[in-house]
């Protein structure tokens, strides 16, 4: 049965709530009617085995499409013996909490050289300061209230503006709702990377910093950063760049053979980089790093109280208890890989990704969105794009759906480096395409949701979402 509470349906006129709820129940609470259910915590223990046997149970089912590599992104290493080393240095350090300095000194010590590490491949010089947060959003959010609060001491800007290309990741919009900037979104150009002109013109005496991504989430494309960051320091503002999912595939690009643009602290004007260990650094999940040009911006950061009843307290972060673990695991995720093994992982990535380029041109009727590298999204003008992506999702293939233009993509990982992920990939497409064409494939189930959201007002589109979500973390 589905239960949920209709917050605000009234703002989705002509859309079936239950409908939308029946085709995501099958994807999103697979489990509700075949298994307990907890509701209330067990007057006696359950028993270690019988938890065991629970989890492995899920993990069976929900652990086969990232391993056969038909997930986009998600999982970026994922093979043994990596991920038995991880099991290793979790026994050793489950108990560690990076807001205990004193009782773990050896955490900001491993924080201090991961910033280093982070810092030295991206050209960072002495000067260079940062903080190891709990994934890229945290990064985001750090980025972004340290501008709002940089330049409200040092300029005294009260209402800060932020300058966004419309790829840039939702993260920014949530720092802007969360730390009352505006966001100021431009247009992307014909290779849908950041319109230079157009962020120029969105310029104002409240611009606080602007947003390039390398490479963004939905295309793989990436913006321009060397004449956005000259655009930031003529008028003495932050220029971040978001390499959460890039920072340890883009310094190796050209070690790999492909050509790059500069994008880093090599370029004067840019101000902070956000890059995540836990995508392509290939640690378990739970950390990024945010990374500032100077101790200045670094220190917009920090929290620090020294009057509290409780004692002197400080974080560099957003959180207060943060596990050590993640932290230990990224450090030595990065020694364990070396510059050898990144340049080794980004060349198989990126021959991958040139593979796939290659085939989806030779497929009528499909073509890649901009120019992209590792994170392929495939569009089409021929046919509904939404279709294609239904029957990939049939094949078993879990992408990601994408908007403005309609269609998806697919982030390579090592996983589709793998035996012979990559011409299945082909091979499903083409048949895809195929069945799109004959008319096999009549309805996609989520086309609905796409289409509500690019015809219906962004609030109503909002609102509708958060009953979903409360509808997902209801029991
Ligand atoms: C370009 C970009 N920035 C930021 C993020 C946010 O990272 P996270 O999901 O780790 O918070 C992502 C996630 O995919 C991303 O692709």
């Amino acid at each position: 049965m589905l239960k949920y509470r209709r917050i605000n349906y009234h703002n989705m006129d002509g859309i079936n709530f239950d409908s939308v709820l029946k085709g995501l129940q099958k994807e999103l609470k697979p489990y509700d009617s075949k298994e307990t259910n907890f509701v209330k915590i067990p007057e006696k223990g359950i028993a270690e085995s019988s938890l065991l046997e629970t989890l492995a149970h899920f993990a069976e089912r929900e652990n086969a499409p990232w391993k056969e590599g038909k997930v986009s992104g998600a999982v970026y290493y994922g093979d043994e013996p990596l991920l038995s080393f991880y099991e290793k240095l979790y026994h050793m350090v489950s108990q560690t909490n990076a807001l205990h300095p004193d009782i773990w000194p050896s955490i900001p010590k491993f924080e201090r050289e991961i910033v280093s590490m982070s810092s030295s491949l991206m050209h960072g010089e002495d000067g260079v300061r940062g903080a190891v947060s709990s994934g890229g959003t945290e990064s985001i959010l750090l980025a972004m209230k340290t501008y709002r609060d940089y330049f409200r001491r040092k300029t005294g800007i009260m209402e800060p503006e932020i300058i966004l290309p419309s790829t840039a990741h939702p993260s920014f919009l949530k720092a802007c709702e969360y730390f009352s900037i505006k966001p100021v979104i431009v247009g992307v150009d014909e290779h849908f990377t950041a319109d230079v002109e157009a962020v120029k013109e969105s310029m104002s005496g409240n611009t606080i910093a602007i947003v390039g991504s390398m490479p963004n989430f939905p295309f793989g494309t990436f913006d321009p950063i060397e004449e956005l960051a000259e655009l930031a320091e003529d008028k003495n503002v932050g220029m971040h760049v978001d390499a959460c999912l890039g920072g340890f595939i883009d310094p190796f690009v050209r070690d790999s053979g492909y050509d790059f643009p500069n994008f880093d602290f090599s370029v004067d004007g840019v101000t902070s980089i956000s890059m995540d260990t836990h995508k392509y650094g290939y640690a378990p999940k739970g950390t990024s790093v945010v990374l500032y040009r100077n101790g200045d911006y670094f220190q917009s950061q920090l929290y620090a109280n020294a009057t509290w009843q409780g004692g002197i307290y400080f974080t560099p972060t957003l959180l207060g208890s943060r596990p050590g673990y993640p932290i230990v695991a990224a450090w030595a995720a990065m020694l364990l890989m070396g510059r050898e093994g990144y340049v080794r992982e980004a060349k198989r990535i990126l021959d991958t990704g040139d593979f796939i380029k290659k085939s989806v041109s030779g497929i009528s009727g499909v073509n890649v969105v901009g120019n992209p590298l590792w994170v392929i999204a495939i569009s089409s003008k021929e046919m509904d794009p939404y279709l294609i992506w239904e029957s990939m999702s049939n094949k078993g293939w879990m992408l990601s759906g994408l908007s403005n233009p309609a269609g998806f993509h697919v982030a390579l990982t090592h996983r589709h480096t793998l035996d012979s992920v990559k011409e299945k990939f082909v091979a499903d497409l083409k048949s895809s395409v195929e069945l799109v064409k004959g008319g096999k494939i009549k309805a996609s189930s989520m086309a609905p949701i796409y289409g509500m959201a690019s015809v219906l007002p962004k609030e109503s589109t909002d609102v509708f979402l958060k009953s979903v979500v409360e509808w997902l973390y209801s029991q």
